[in-house]
């Protein structure tokens, strides 16, 4: 019988000597966090400035691209408005293909790459073409919405632990389990949660949850367009439709803006 497998931490004497650790021939996943620059880990940073190909989602801001060194071809795959998206099948063709060509590739996902990100449809067409890769973090979007609110995921004596939910996957609107959300006190970052508004709070009032239980949407959190919509399960999909978001929105459930918020900025809008 064997012992449990341990790993030993990674020396990290790359980013001290100010190197990066993008190989040729390898993809990295890397996060570029909720869009801020300031928001890139000092690793991403990094891999952008030695990265020979970057294939980067919708989301990751112009801002961040900018970081790019000269060297580096920029492969857009996540466009949307000038018709449809990439399919997931052609982003992994390319991929592998700029890896196996020996290219230092960096696969740039918006917040962080194992939060919603199809990482792992891209890790198995890595490793069915025998292709190596690493996973640098990022800050996902409920971090930094969390943050533009003042607020903290957790709290002693209210909720111990918190889910991270999307609100729609490959088959339509996202089954949850709605009789623990519908609890008082339960908190959740609902991710693409616009569209799914309705059916949420369909689901949640069917399960018992407070009409009145807060609910928060932060669009473009960490972004200078930055917009918060302070509104309760009762009213989310009218107060949601009157704000008219167009940006990428995070919806807490079981959270309102920390209370000295409001004096402090003038981003609150207060719909209700
Ligand atoms: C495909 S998911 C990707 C999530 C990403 N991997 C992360 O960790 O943040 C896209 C969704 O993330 C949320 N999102 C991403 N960036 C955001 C931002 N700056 N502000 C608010 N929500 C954001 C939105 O709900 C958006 O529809």
């Amino acid at each position: 019988m064997t012992g449990p497998v341990t790993h030993t931490a990674k020396a990290t004497a790359h980013i001290r000597s100010g190197m990066c650790c993008l190989v040729k021939g390898q993809v990295a996943f890397a996060g570029s966090g909720p869009g801020d620059p300031d928001l890139l880990t000092v690793k991403v940073a990094r891999a952008l400035q030695e990265a020979e190909v970057i294939l980067f989602d919708r989301l990751v801001s112009a801002e961040i691209l900018a970081l790019a060194g000269k060297q580096a071809l920029l492969e857009d795959v996540g466009k949307e408005g000038f018709g449809p998206s990439m399919s997931q099948t052609e982003i992994c063709a390319r991929m592998v293909a700029h890896a196996q060509a020996g290219k230092k590739v960096l696969r740039l996902k918006s917040g962080d790459p194992t939060i919603f990100g199809r990482l792992d449809e891209e890790l198995t067409a890595c490793e069915e073409a025998g292709v190596t890769y690493q996973i640098m973090p990022g800050i996902t979007a409920a971090s930094a919405a969390v943050a533009g609110i003042g607020q903290s995921l957790t709290q002693r004596g209210r909720n111990s632990s918190v889910r991270f939910l999307t609100g729609h996957d490959m088959k339509g609107f996202a089954d949850q389990d709605w009789t623990a959300l519908a609890r008082p006190g339960e908190v959740a970052a609902i991710y693409m949660g616009k569209k799914s508004a309705r059916f949420v709070q369909g689901r949640l009032i069917m399960h018992g949850a407070l009409r009145s239980t807060p609910v928060t949407l932060v669009e473009n959190a960490s972004r200078p367009n930055q917009r918060i919509l302070e509104t309760t399960l009762d009213r989310l999909p009218t107060d949601l439709a009157e704000a008219g978001f167009d940006g990428p929105a995070l919806t807490f459930l079981g959270l309102a803006p920390r209370q000295s918020m409001a004096a402090l900025t003038d981003l609150n809008m207060e719909l209700a």
